[in-house]
């Protein structure tokens, strides 16, 4: 096999080989049914004709047609017949839109992520895609970053075990036999989520043991996990944007990790490097990022207007050409494209497949999954006797599917009014806009919302940001919601009846002037092609609320970032033990408002004394913690369990929790259940201060319950076999 990737890599010319090394956007093919190709953005560019004719892959196309077309015209052109490689960003589903990554995080559970990625790949797939932009892992601590959405969060383990089930549902066991599947290209290598500001493509400034600790082992779980492709981020890593960074792309992806697939730019990043201040020109730019190792450079020229050149001059070895090339090509062959240029593409099972009632079944179910119920003062669940005022920007919107929803239709997404209308009377539900998501309300707008209130037993509050509010480019300063909103919680709080917010939004916000006013909150985020079934669903507790945040709801803007797995500091502030001198603020409290691991349910657990098996351990003996717990309340619930471990003395300092591991169980009322976590020495290794990963022998902290804040705790001991010498703690 590898030896007819050779001989084809033998038969090909220099600008053959660089330009596969080229994507470009669908606007710059022709399918077979058209004459020619397409000149406009060509021009634009700088690229030639021939260099279309030989581009190694198509970005952001779809469709079982278009793609047979496109892919026919291609190898009617192209001299060797290599066919294109088809990627788009196929993120949270392809046309059955699934929650966004941050609404699937908060399920904590992979199986149902897993479940998600396959059904994208599928429709994906049965379309034309050969490709996926994703899994997008960026660990998240700044909720003015849009792009908090497409990330599952905060915690590096949790972010770990949802890159690899996201990897297992697009990729499968077997791409070049299960046509169904899709090869996946994890992003944004590295750290692009730890954004200063949390302004999008700012700098990016960590220490190594930052990067090592949280940020890069959610690429690294993906790559395990089989990953074809990782993608390059905006951000510079210490001083060098990622798209011509050696150390981050040779050194760490490769040489360390042993990363063998290939390596894709962002959009325009290679030329990016200019504008960056670390090339003068595209020359340079292409130098630095194929010697760096990125072999696909997305939708700028610099490759194919520089590289033979560059490689001429003896300034680039082509055998770095020759490696990009073969990666791409091996890539091809994995896919099955050489047998089969046109693989999944099926019209017919693309009408059969996407969009399809057992697809849509499974959205739903993890929308419900998805959802945090973040206040409820004895409001939910409704009642189906009541009578429901729906208010708000929301309430007949479809626009809840979230950024990276291409082939999704807001059109074909079941609103909230939809959801709850399937299940109540009409006459019972009252509906009415209030105001828009950014502009107030006109007089008569808010006439209407007064009135459904004024009749109605309970009012439900649709609110919260519009797709466009956050996403790539869409970062806010102010993480309330806009001011129209606000105002119409105020006025309608005249009424003071018992009244519901759900949010649909795509980042964690700032509460204040809702939190306070409402009786019941319901973070939705955008839920996808089911969401406001999903919600209805739970609001009449069809379905239960088990979702738990998987990044902290900041009390306000001014603390960010803020998260659970920080460090303690020399001079900890102890809310029961008011000090001057200690690290606070003089105006608002240290926590955030709702921590990691929250989320409330339609019923109470309680949780028992956590037990130990033994207060010491050791390398070949790990430890055993168990609890029970009891659903305590009315109604059955979903509970997740979780297990944070601190280690007191480290030999760099160490987070005050970090999650170790978690159970979601499901207890119906008056249940108990038992359970039990393994905690061994592997657990309690981290990196030291010579970046070597180790534990230490000492004291820790382990800490089980329902989230991050509120969890009992207990010690134990690691000690370790000491050669003659070594002081205790080594
Ligand atoms: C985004 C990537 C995306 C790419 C291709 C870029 O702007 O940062 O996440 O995969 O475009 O659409
Ligand atoms: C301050 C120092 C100061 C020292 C002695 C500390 O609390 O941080 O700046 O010099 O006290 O007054």
């Amino acid at each position: 096999m590898e030896e007819q990737l050779l001989s084809l890599l033998r038969q090909m010319t220099l600008d053959e080989k660089i330009a596969q090394m080229l994507q470009l956007a669908t606007p710059f093919f022709k399918g077979a049914d058209d004459e020619g190709m397409i000149t406009g953005p060509m021009a634009q560019m700088g690229v030639s004709e021939q260099q279309v004719q030989n581009a190694g892959s198509v970005l952001g196309l779809s469709g079982a047609r278009q793609v047979i077309n496109i892919q026919q015209a291609h190898l009617n052109h192209n001299r060797l017949g290599i066919p294109l490689l088809v990627m788009s960003d196929i993120v949270h589903g392809f046309k059955t839109i699934f929650p966004v990554p941050l609404a699937i995080g908060c399920s904590w559970d992979p199986e149902l992520a897993e479940k998600s990625a396959e059904i994208a790949a599928r429709e994906a797939a049965v379309s034309g895609v050969h490709v996926t932009y994703a899994p997008m892992v960026d660990l998240v601590r700044d909720p003015r970053w849009g792009r908090v959405m497409e990330s599952t969060g905060e915690d590096p383990y949790l972010n770990s075990l949802f890159a690899r089930a996201f990897v297992r549902g697009f990729q499968g066991k077997n791409l070049t036999e299960d046509t169904d599947r899709v090869a996946a290209c994890v992003k944004h290598f590295a750290a692009y989520g730890a954004v200063e500001a949390g302004r999008d493509y700012n700098t990016v400034d960590l220490s190594e043991r930052q990067l090592r600790e949280y940020y890069l082992p959610a690429y690294k779980a993906a790559l395990d996990e089989g990953c074809e492709m990782v993608m390059t981020s905006f951000n510079t890593v210490d001083g060098i944007p990622a798209s011509g960074n050696r150390w981050l792309l040779r050194k760490l992806l490769r040489e360390e990790w042993g990363f063998d697939g290939g390596v894709i730019s962002d959009w325009g990043a290679v030329k990016e490097l200019i504008p960056h201040g670390v090339a003068a020109d595209e020359a340079e730019a292409a130098y630095k990022a194929v010697r760096a190792g990125v072999d696909i450079e997305m939708m700028t020229p610099c490759y194919v207007r520089h590289l033979a050149k560059l490689v001429e001059n003896g300034d680039v070895e082509e055998r770095l050409i020759d490696e990009a090339v073969l990666r791409i090509l091996r890539l091809k062959q994995k896919l099955g494209l050489f047998e089969n240029p046109l693989r999944g593409a099926d019209p017919q099972r693309e009408r059969e497949v996407v969009f399809c009632e057992a697809h849509r079944a499974v959205s739903r179910g993890l929308a419900t999954k998805s959802c945090v119920l973040l206040k409820n003062d004895n409001v939910l669940p409704l009642s189906k006797e009541q009578r429901i005022a729906l208010i708000g920007p929301f309430a007949r919107s479809g626009d809840i599917l979230g950024a990276w929803s291409w082939q999704g239709s807001q059109e074909d997404a079941v609103s909230l009014y939809e959801g709850m209308a399937s299940k109540t009377e009409a006459s019972r539900l009252l509906v009415a806009e209030g105001c828009g998501v950014e502009t107030r309300g006109t007089e008569e707008q808010r006439r209407e919302a007064l009135a459904a209130a004024r009749e109605a037993d309970v009012i439900v509050l649709a609110l919260g940001e519009h797709s466009g509010m956050s996403g790539e480019a869409s970062c806010r300063a102010d993480i309330r919601l806009p001011q129209a909103q606000l105002e119409l919680i105020q006025e309608l709080k005249l009424l003071n009846k018992p009244t519901v917010a759900v949010l649909f939004n795509g980042r964690p916000l700032d509460l204040h002037g809702l939190v306070d006013e409402v009786d019941a909150v319901l973070e939705a985020w955008f839920p996808g092609s089911e969401g406001g079934a999903a919600v209805a669903d739970l609001l009449f507790g069809e379905a239960r609320p088990s979702g738990r945040l998987t990044m902290s709801f900041p009390y306000s803007v001014g603390q960010v970032p803020v998260y659970y797995n920080a460090y303690n500091t020399g001079r900890p502030h102890v809310p029961d033990a008011p000090d001057h001198y200690v690290s606070k603020y003089l105006d608002i409290p240290n926590e955030p408002l709702f921590p990691f691991g929250f989320g409330l349910t339609y019923t109470t657990f309680e949780y028992g004394e956590p037990r130990l098996s033994a207060d010491e351990m050791t390398e070949d003996r790990p430890l055993t913690v168990s609890v029970r717990v009891t659903n305590t309340g009315p109604l059955p619930g979903e509970e997740v369990v979780q297990l944070y471990i601190r280690d007191l003395a480290g030999d760099v300092v160490r987070p005050i929790k970090e999650l170790k591991d978690f159970r979601k169980i499901s207890l119906e009322p008056g249940e108990t259940a038992e359970v039990a976590f393994t905690i061994s020495e592997r657990q309690l290794r981290y990196y030291h201060s010579d970046l070597t990963y180790a534990s230490d022998a000492g004291e820790f902290r382990v800490y089980v319950g329902p989230n991050s804040r509120d969890a009992a705790e207990l010690r134990f001991r690691l000690t370790k076999k000491r050669e003659a010498g070594d002081p205790a703690w080594q």
